[in-house]
């Protein structure tokens, strides 16, 4: 006799998706006007093991408006255990970490996207803002949208901005979703300001859509500056390795070399996979610093072929690139060994904390052995 298995995986039942309005899907020629994805991690929500029990063919069927992040929650399966003991709360759980204010109607969801499609526009204030060619979905094929472009704003918000404190609640659940060890934000701290990312559209009227954010803690730094410390960072599935998190990091770090307040950039706890943006990212911008890189080895750079920059994985495996695709002849600053001082004035003047600069010429020295 088969036995029925009650139990499912709480990141697979747990499915995603950003909607967006009728207009943008008809004037853009999408087929689609959501996209679906799955978390990462749910075990801050369901538990360690990430299992949720008492059900079959169990979808929890979260939307987002694309640009409010206005929410819409239907949990649905094929069977549900009749012992109200043991069996989860799908919903109820759930509902401990997003905002009251969902929809569990769909006509009222799809209406509430139509309206904040019109109203909504990123709150904050841009700082930056960036173009791309559509990605390769239906949307750069279709006849209708040759001339899409992707544009992004880049707006920096604090909680006094009017409607952030709600947008944010909507917002932070990615952090959960996608950041291990990641947990909420206390909202009475006003010491943290956020950088949001948004796709602009031009579908008659223009419209807004969540990429991802950060959000950044100011510290005191004695005697009389700030240290700003990135330490929450996500890019939404759908947007990830298209250049976002880049944009987005290269932006931040502009954002803190332009105000004269802050000392230098740091960053808490980073994940491997942000570890490597943000080297592969201050090297390319050590590397395009001219000054910099003739005062670091003295001589006359060959310049590297590709914009790419590939940091060496590890002392031991790293290939010097003076071999192929850069050589740098004479002897600077860099040594070795490195003139400490020197680089002192350079890591102060650039605003990179000092492991980090410790880190990045250290690379530095392995990519332009000769
Ligand atoms: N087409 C294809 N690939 C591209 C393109 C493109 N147009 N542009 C960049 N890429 C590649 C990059 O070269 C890089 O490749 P590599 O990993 O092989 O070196 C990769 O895409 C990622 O670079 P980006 O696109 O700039 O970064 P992305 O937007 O994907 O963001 C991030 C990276 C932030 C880690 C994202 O994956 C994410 O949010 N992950 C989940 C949450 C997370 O881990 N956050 C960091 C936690 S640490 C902290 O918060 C302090």
């Amino acid at each position: 006799m088969s036995t029925v298995d009650w139990t499912a995986d709480a990141n697979d039942a747990l499915t995603l998706s950003l909607v967006r309005a009728k207009e943008d899907k008809q004037v853009l020629g999408d087929e689609e006007t959501y996209e679906e994805f799955h978390p990462a991690f749910t075990y801050p929500i369901y538990g360690e093991d990430e299992k949720i029990y008492g059900y079959q063919d169990l979808v929890i069927d979260l939307r987002f408006a694309s640009g409010s992040l206005a929410q819409y929650l239907s949990v649905r399966y094929a069977e549900k255990l009749d012992a109200s003991t043991t069996v989860d709360n799908v919903e109820g759980i759930l509902k401990e970490f997003i905002p009251p204010d969902y929809d569990t109607d769909e006509e009222a969801f799809l209406s509430r996207v139509e309206e904040d499609a019109a109203s909504f526009r990123p709150i904050g204030k841009l700082i930056h803002s960036y173009t791309r060619p559509a990605p390769s979905t239906s949307e750069s094929t279709s006849a209708t949208s040759e001339a899409v472009e992707f544009e992004v704003y880049h707006v920096i918000a604090t909680w006094k901005d009017p409607g952030f404190r709600e947008y944010h609640r909507r917002m932070q659940l990615f952090i959960l979703l996608y950041i291990e060890a990641g947990s909420y934000i206390n909202e009475d701290d006003d010491a943290w300001e956020f950088s949001v990312l948004s796709r602009k559209r031009q579908s008659g009227t223009e419209t807004y859509h969540f990429i991802g954010y950060s959000s950044l803690y100011n510290f005191y730094c004695f005697p009389e500056k700030l240290r700003m410390r990135l330490s929450q960072f996500v890019i939404i599935p759908p947007y990830q390795r298209h250049g976002h998190g880049s944009e987005l990091y290269h932006a931040i770090y502009n954002y803190v070399l332009s105000r004269p307040s802050l000392s230098e950039l740091t960053v808490e706890d980073p994940a491997e996979a942000f570890e490597d943006l943000r080297d592969r990212n201050d090297l390319k911008m050590l590397l395009a610093n001219e000054q910099f890189m003739q005062e670091s080895f003295g001589g006359e750079m060959v310049s590297h072929s590709g914009g790419k920059v590939r940091k060496p994985k590890s002392r031991a495996r790293a290939t010097p690139m003076g071999a192929s695709s850069g050589t740098v002849k004479g002897k600077g600053k860099m040594g070795p060994p490195v003139d400490k001082a020197w680089a002192e004035k350079w890591r102060t003047e650039l605003k990179i904390a000092g492991r980090q600069f410790q880190r990045l010429v250290e690379m530095l020295i392995l990519m332009h052995l000769d």
